[in-house]
């Protein structure tokens, strides 16, 4: 269908595809974000409000991306162009834009989640877990290991959909499932534990109309959910088959969400249980890479195991997650510009590679990208995308969206919610992010120069 010579890449199996989809959800966010965020945010009151938001927003998008890759065939960069008219090619370049964005600091998170396992591996917890952290996040040392972390991801995307992507998920997601589900049964025998439970969602219902937690959990739900970028769109665009896009979109979400929850099961047992509590104020991603060690290493012998069990488990969540984003990056290269896949993926890899460096020498660099491009933009592009199949490529999503799903009236329902509820929701969303971001902005613009 797209005129080129050799065939292109596609997916082994079914079940490689949504693995793969999982894989790329499952990610950093959802080991600790999640539950940070509920805790802060009305505990059950905000998971309430996270799967409303994904109910309503999350999945109908995803089956839009879904819906775009599969019909398209190809990256999503030209897909949108080529369906939509020369006036959507700007999308595409954002999709490209947010893939290079987001996995510039991803990777330096990751590098540091990589140090964490290996050093957890080869020694005991360090004493001081403060200190350790500030060791291994900032400067060369983190450089490095984004380094690293970056050349692992290359050489996965390098072996193609089935041979690199399938494979890598079809070993690491298991794996990454096995352990979490051990860790939180471990959880649940420590003292206090119950403790940690209650505080993770204890409901605050007067939140639940909060705005702030509103934006949390549309912007939580997005990235976690790996939209607004065509990450899933990429991924689909190696489906031939005429499965059930909406059934996959619910099943993807579904195991995102039951990861990110079953996390908080093991994090806040544990921190609550070692009275860890006053290091989660301080900082976001640095609790989990300081408190938690913190943690386990009062259990003497057998906490050096669990800290070596989580960051492995984080590693392999990170890296699932990274393969698909730079797999956007990729395809746009290989299907736009004609490159062999394995140039593609180096020359991306390390365009990305270089511009994460100021995140690994400044974490404040990294939250500001992150607020840019892992928030706001992210949602932009999840806006547009809404727009694009429910304004212009209506009847053809619908008819692709129809091999699978015969049943027109739950596809009424979908076009609905991408062509009404989506939009408001992302545009108030958006609102309320327009002053955060603009200091972000700033932020990123003063450290430039
Ligand atoms: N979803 C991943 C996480 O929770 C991160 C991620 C991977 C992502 N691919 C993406 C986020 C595409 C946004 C878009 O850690």
């Amino acid at each position: 269908m797209t005129g080129s010579t050799s065939p292109r890449d596609a997916w082994g199996t079914r079940a490689g595809f949504i693995l793969a989809a999982v894989g790329s959800a499952v990610g950093l966010g959802n080991m600790w974000r999640f539950a940070y965020k509920a805790s802060e945010g009305g505990g059950a009151a905000f998971v309430l409000v996270y799967l409303a938001i994904v109910a309503l927003v999350g999945i109908p998008l995803m089956t839009s991306e879904f819906i775009i890759g599969r019909l398209a065939q190809e990256s999503p960069a030209r897909a949108v162009r080529r369906l939509g008219g020369p006036a959507w090619a700007p999308l595409g370049w954002l999709f490209v834009l947010c893939g290079l964005g987001i996995l510039a600091y991803y990777s330096v998170i990751a590098g540091w989640t990589m140090r964490y396992a290996i050093d957890a591996i080869r020694n005991a917890i360090p004493s001081d877990t403060g200190a350790y952290f500030g060791e291994v996040s900032q400067g060369v040392d983190a450089a490095l290991y984004h380094l690293v972390f970056m050349i692992l991801t290359i050489t996965v995307v390098a072996g193609g959909v089935k041979g690199g992507l399938e494979r890598a998920n079809l070993i690491m997601m298991p794996l990454m499932f096995l352990i979490l589900i051990s860790l939180a049964i471990w959880a649940v025998t420590l003292p206090n534990g119950a403790g940690g439970y209650a505080y993770y969602l204890r409901p605050d219902v007067s939140k639940l109309l909060d705005r702030d937690i509103l934006t949390a959990a549309a912007g939580q739900s997005f990235f976690s959910l790996s939209l607004g970028m065509g990450a899933l769109m990429t991924y689909a665009s190696y489906l031939q088959s005429k499965e059930n896009l909406a059934r996959e979109a619910v099943t993807v979400a579904l195991s995102d969400f039951g990861v990110a929850f079953t996390s908080g099961l093991v994090v806040f047992p544990v921190i609550f249980s070692f009275g860890l509590l006053d290091q989660v104020g301080e900082s976001t991603v640095g609790a989990l890479f300081i408190a938690l060690p913190a943690g386990f290493d009062q259990l003497g012998r057998a906490g050096d195991y669990v800290d070596t069990a989580f960051f492995v488990m984080l590693l392999f969540a990170a890296l699932t997650s990274a393969i698909s984003l730079l797999e956007v990056v990729v395809a746009a290269l290989v299907d736009g510009l004609h490159m062999r896949r394995r140039d593609a993926a180096i020359f991306a890899g390390f365009v990305i590679a270089v511009l994460g460096l100021p995140a690994a020498f400044n974490t404040t660099f990294l939250g500001n990208l992150d607020a840019l491009v892992g928030q706001f933009l992210l949602m932009v592009g999840g806006l547009f995308t809404a727009f694009l199949v429910g304004y212009r490529l209506l009847p053809a999503a619908d008819a692709e969206l129809a091999k699978g799903m015969p049943n027109a009236g739950m596809r009424r329902v979908w076009a609905s919610l991408v062509r009404y509820v989506a939009p408001v929701v992302l545009i108030i969303v958006l609102a309320f992010l327009t002053g955060p971001t603009w200091d972000a902005v700033v932020g990123l613009v003063t450290y430039a120069r």
